[in-house]
């Protein structure tokens, strides 16, 4: 089969969060399996360019219909780690990928809205003629929407996958919006969206967009698909998704097990497995020498992830104050897009600064992820949300025991190790369920009970979670047997 990715992230060369991880490993595990994938994403100024191997320019003359004029484009080809990936280059006046960051500006709409029409007249004009597009989140919501109303003539055989990371971000915009794609009247995704007290305001909602004309629509974990579906997890897209249920379906995301092993991690100071876990501890020591923290009988407990009101980062503080009350030690890695999310961090970190027990990182960097994955002793996301939450599984994969909120896709992979029903050796962490304060502490407490108490047994629990299977094998089937599905009907 041959497959297209449309999408703003892929990791490591453009990557602000799991959506990243997940268009690289499960672009990987499709070529695994012999099917040719290729990734469209947006040409950042600030990728990282370190990442891509043989840039060249692949197409120099693409001119995409906007606003009833045209952009001039350039498509740039080079492989990341193996991908064959695709980077769009608008040449217009507002440099739309021309920026430091990736997301954040108030013209997302439009810059990404621009991307979805670049990459659907690129695939036109070159003459690619995918058997699946995959395209993924708002940003890209549009792709199935244009091939249906704008291409359907020249691509009469492509299918569309869609898959939903988060429906926080729907990309709401006025309706004036699709004119510069020269789309007609978008009636199958207005939506009457609230803003403050006004409910009447109509918008035009490209994630609906995208559930409506795509031929399967998946969201990253079958509880979270659940949620999405019956609760209030769709962000108001709950009735969409019920109209159109019978292509949509929850799919938990793999792990990339080459880029997050034990075994072969480069960032890492010794190589180690379930048969072989000493190494671990050279990463703790590692990871306390590297960021000035003392040496001492104690677990480190760890967040990594981005600081935002998604994932709980006022029980996060809250975990780190507990953590270092109850002789714990704790390190941060987080950076958001809300100003004053971040400085609340900067600022505790300047309070601590001379606490040799806890570090906060309040930036981004992979390779010190690695390392903190694999030096922790516990890693807590206390999430109010969580759509799958990569970040505990991948560390199970580091024998890192994750203490986390029994919401999303984490209900799916976490199972806790006192109350779980699950046969003991799959049960892998700590799951609590209020979203309070009182719940993160008797979870940590649980957790630095075992630590200290049984040592045996919290290595056993460790065991247990680099044992449990994450990689993306069995998804990776799951997506080939959507795309087949799609494909047929
Ligand atoms: P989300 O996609 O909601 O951000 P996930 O848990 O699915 O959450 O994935 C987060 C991914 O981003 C993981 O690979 C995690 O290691 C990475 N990540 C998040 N914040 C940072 C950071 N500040 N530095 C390095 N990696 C980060
Ligand atoms: C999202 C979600 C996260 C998920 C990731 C990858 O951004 O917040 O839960 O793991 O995408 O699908």
């Amino acid at each position: 089969m041959y497959v297209v990715m449309v999408a703003s992230e892929c990791a490591p060369v453009a990557k602000a969060g799991g959506l990243g991880d997940v268009i690289f490993g499960l672009s990987r595990e499709l070529e695994i399996r012999g099917h040719e994938v290729e990734i469209v994403l947006p040409k950042y100024a600030g990728m990282r360019h370190e990442d891509v191997w043989g840039l060249t320019i692949d197409y120099h003359d693409l001119w995409v219909p906007w606003h009833g004029d045209a952009v001039h484009c350039s498509v740039w080809f080079g492989y990341v780690h193996g991908r064959k990936c695709f980077f769009i280059e608008p040449h217009s006046d507002e440099g739309f990928f021309d920026r430091e960051l990736m997301y954040g500006y108030a013209d997302d709409v439009d810059r990404f809205t621009f991307f979805s029409k670049a990459a659907m007249e690129y695939l036109y004009k070159v003459g690619k003629r995918p058997d699946v597009i995959h395209c993924h989140d708002w940003q890209t919501g549009l792709v199935p929407v244009l091939l249906y109303e704008q291409y359907g003539h020249v691509m009469p055989d492509q299918r569309v996958c869609y898959t939903i990371h988060n429906f926080r971000h729907q990309g709401l915009t006025g309706p004036k919006e699709l004119w510069s794609t020269q789309l007609g009247r978008p009636d199958y995704f207005l939506d009457r969206v609230r803003l403050g007290d006004d409910h009447s305001f109509q918008a035009v909602n490209l994630m609906k967009g995208g559930v409506v004309y795509s031929n399967f629509t998946t969201t990253v974990s079958p509880n979270h698909a659940d949620e999405a579906r019956y609760g209030d997890g769709g962000d108001g897209l709950g009735p969409t998704l019920s109209t159109h249920q019978a292509k949509f379906g929850g799919v938990l995301n793999g792990v990339d097990y080459d880029t997050w092993n034990p075994e072969i991690d480069p960032f890492i100071p010794e190589r180690y497995s379930a048969e072989w876990i000493d190494g671990k501890y050279a990463a703790k020591r590692r990871l306390r020498e590297r960021l000035w923290m003392r040496d001492t009988y104690s677990p480190i407990v760890a967040y990594v992830g981005r600081l935002d009101t998604q994932k709980g980062v006022h029980l996060v503080h809250h975990a780190l104050f507990y953590a270092l009350e109850k002789g714990a030690q704790f390190v941060l890695l987080g950076d958001g897009l809300d100003k004053e999310i971040n400085g609340h961090f900067r600022h505790l970190k300047h309070y601590l600064n001379d606490n040799p027990d806890c570090h906060l990182e309040v930036g981004y960097s992979e390779e010190l992820s690695h390392l903190i994955y694999a030096g922790a002793d516990m890693l807590v996301v206390p999430s109010m949300f969580e759509p799958c939450g990569l970040t505990p599984m991948i560390a199970m994969r580091y024998g890192t025991i994750p203490v986390v909120r029994g919401v999303g896709g984490m209900v799916d992979t976490v199972f806790d190790r006192d109350f779980s029903d699950r046969p003991d050796w799959q049960r892998n962490g700590y799951v609590f369920h209020q979203a309070d304060n009182a719940a993160v502490e008797s979870a940590l407490e649980r957790a630095f009970g075992l630590w200290y108490d049984h040592p045996g047994e919290f290595r056993q629990l460790m065991l247990n979670a680099m044992r449990s299977d994450y990689s993306w094998a069995r998804p990776g089937q799951d997506y080939v047997n959507i795309y087949d599905h799609i494909r047929h009907k």
